[in-house]
């Protein structure tokens, strides 16, 4: 017998990220972010380069993904880091930790794989209780017009966002 209500008890499982996933992560991103998404200029860099599956994660509830984070390897100038995107959360789900978990374990699972900082797109609110901070505006071109106030960056190793500045490109 069930002695807490249902919303206490809600079984989220997390996930590395599978190919069998892309059809709903697809479909939590357009419900997100609209028919513009493909115009973002963080959409943009995510053309330039493939996410990498090891570094993204999904929130399933009873087999059904509710929630997705993705990461990209980058270069900015010559240096390697990691493009965080895009985060969404089904709008039934939210506000239940999801999105914030998502972000810890996509961090750490970028500390483990030896990145040293990523950066992303977003909202500073959201993003700063979770150890992002405004990156010096200016210092990253992207490929395409973004609010310089939104351009955040998170370190995974201690200085690794000091001087990093440059244009964005993919990995090779
Ligand atoms: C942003 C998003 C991923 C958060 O997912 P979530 O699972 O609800 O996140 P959490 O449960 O960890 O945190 C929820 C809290 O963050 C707050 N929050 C959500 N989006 C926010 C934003 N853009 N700015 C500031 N706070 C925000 C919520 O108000 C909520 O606060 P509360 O707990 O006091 O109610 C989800 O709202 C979403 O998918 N939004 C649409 C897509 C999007 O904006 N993605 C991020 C790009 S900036």
């Amino acid at each position: 017998m069930l002695d807490a209500p249902q919303s206490q008890v809600l079984d989220i499982l997390y996930a590395r990220e599978d190919a069998l996933f892309d059809d709903a992560i697809e479909a939590i991103s357009a419900d997100a972010f609209g028919p513009g998404r493909f115009a973002r200029a963080a959409a943009r860099v995510r053309e330039m380069a493939p996410h990498d599956r090891e570094l993204s994660l999904v929130a399933m509830v009873w087999g059904v993904v509710v929630g997705s984070v993705r990461q990209t390897p980058i270069l900015v100038g010559t240096r390697p880091a990691l493009m965080l995107g895009p985060l969404a959360v089904l709008p039934a789900y939210k506000s239940r930790g999801i999105g914030s978990r998502l972000m810890h374990m996509a961090a750490d699972a970028a500390r483990e794989a030896g990145e040293s900082a990523i950066v992303l797109v977003g909202d500073p609110p959201y993003y700063g209780p979770l150890g992002y901070r405004p990156l010096p505006p200016g210092s990253i071109a992207m490929p395409g017009p973004v609010d310089p106030r939104r351009l955040l960056g998170k370190e995974l190793v201690p200085g690794a966002l000091e001087g990093l500045a440059g244009e964005i490109g993919p990995r090779r």
